[in-house]
């Protein structure tokens, strides 16, 4: 089981890169099965999610090879995945299904799995596809989609980001015009369209509420390299905000940030653009409030990050979570750590300005992990992370060794 190890670090400084996102890797992943021609992705970081999708992919009949950070695929047939085990380990495995659909004509998947932050339902890609024709059945803990697609208008009733991806990526082999209207607006989803357009599709409005893709008869090999992490990024600039230091974050976008840059302004933490990337400045000190929203509004995955900063302010901050049910699994940890955290259904109330004390916790879902691992940062003495699920290795590429960089006691003491 993998165990982290953090000292109290009050003091952060140096640079780090930040690596390619997680969340626009995987979707441009599942993207290279519609087409059958070569795809080379750089700068692809080593992440557990994203090795899984590679299996996934050749679990859908694709080749892919590796060498360093480049990954080459080949698709020359797309069809169902035939390793259920697989699917269950990650919710984004879920995106093979509108490239499959579109390709082949039929996709059969287990219900994803991922991260216990909620119920996390894929009504709104099955709802979507069935407006594009196709026929849906489930039949316990499996969906067969089906069908020559069609253009529609879709109205999604919330801006699901694997929803939009997903029908993105369907309706890009689809003939005729589709309009996706609610559409979610993330970096990710602009990136993936960047991508798509890359290999010959044709898509209009990524990154608006309503996007159009005109179907095209097929697409061809293209070569890319995904955007920055925002919210590994952000995980970093939080970790600067606890302590009094200078950071710099070597090829963060500012631009993918600006809600997370704005409550640690507001927190008294000096957030500079660079050149180069970020720069972040001083300590926060101030009480904030965040109520977690769809992109450009504050993100989900930056609550748990951000909460860790809030423990450390003077006064008390008031969270609201509204995109996850369950996404609040961290607190039990901080407070093992002397956190003052109550919360109540959506909201937390952090009372800021009390020590925390190093203790032994365990990591529950992928952000509380890195939540956890900059609450080790924050307290007196030394942390003992225990992350059972492997959590923070599906999406952070060894964390410890970039707070290291800047100067932090942080190592991975047991695989
Ligand atoms: C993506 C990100 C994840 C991030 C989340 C919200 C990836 C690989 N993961 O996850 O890191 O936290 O966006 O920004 O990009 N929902 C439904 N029905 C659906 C789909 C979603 O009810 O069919 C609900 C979910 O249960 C959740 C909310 O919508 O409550 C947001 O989910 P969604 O935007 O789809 O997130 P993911 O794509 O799973």
């Amino acid at each position: 089981m993998p165990q982290y190890q953090i000292s109290h670090s009050p003091k952060l400084s140096g640079e780090v890169a930040i690596s390619t996102a997680k969340n626009a890797v995987l979707p441009i992943l599942a993207a290279s099965l519609l087409t059958h021609e070569e795809i080379i992705l750089h700068q692809i970081p080593f992440l557990t999610d994203v090795r899984h999708m590679a299996d996934v992919l050749r679990s859908c009949g694709a080749e892919v090879s590796q060498q360093d950070r480049d990954i080459r695929i080949r698709a020359l047939s797309a069809s169902s995945p035939r390793d259920a085990a697989l699917l269950r380990t990650m919710r984004a495995s879920v995106l093979v299904m509108g490239p499959i659909l579109a390709r082949a004509g039929e996709c059969v998947l287990s219900m994803p799995g991922g991260c216990a932050i909620g119920q996390r339902p894929i009504d709104l890609h099955l709802k979507g596809l069935q407006k594009l024709s196709a026929r849906v059945e489930q039949d316990g803990g499996t969906v067969r989609v089906s069908g020559a697609l069609r253009s529609a208008n879709i109205y999604l009733d919330f801006p699901s980001v694997g929803a939009t991806e997903n029908l993105i990526m369907a309706a890009t082999l689809t003939r005729g015009v589709t309009r996706i209207e609610n559409a979610a607006k993330e970096p990710e989803i602009v990136d993936l369209c960047h991508f798509l357009t890359a290999m010959g599709a044709r898509i209009a409005g990524a990154g608006t509420a309503n996007i159009t893709v005109e179907g095209v008869e097929c697409l061809h090999g293209a070569e890319y390299t995904p955007i920055p992490d925002r919210i590994e990024a952000g995980t970093l600039a939080c970790a600067a905000a606890l302590t009094e230091g200078s950071v710099l974050l070597v090829g963060a976008r500012t631009d993918h940030m600006r809600a997370l840059l704005f409550k640690l302004s507001e927190s008294g933490v000096i957030c500079q653009e660079d050149a180069r990337g970020l720069r972040l400045r001083g300590k926060a000190r101030h009480p904030m409030e965040a109520r977690t929203l769809s992109y450009p509004g504050f993100p989900t995955d930056m609550q748990a990050p951000l909460m860790v900063v809030a423990t450390q302010t003077h006064g008390l901050s008031v969270f609201l979570e509204t995109i996850f049910e369950n996404r609040y699994m961290h607190v039990v940890e901080l407070k093992r750590l002397g956190a003052h955290i109550r919360v109540e259904g959506q909201l937390a109330l952090i009372q800021g300005g009390h020590i925390l004390n190093g203790a032994s916790v365990t990591a529950t879902d992928l952000r509380a992990a890195a939540a956890l691992m900059l609450a080790g940062l924050a307290a007196q003495g030394q942390t003992l992370i225990s992350d059972p699920g492997g959590h923070l290795m599906r999406g952070y590429e060894r964390l410890e060794e970039k707070l290291r960089a800047l100067g932090a006691e942080a190592e991975k003491v047991a695989d």
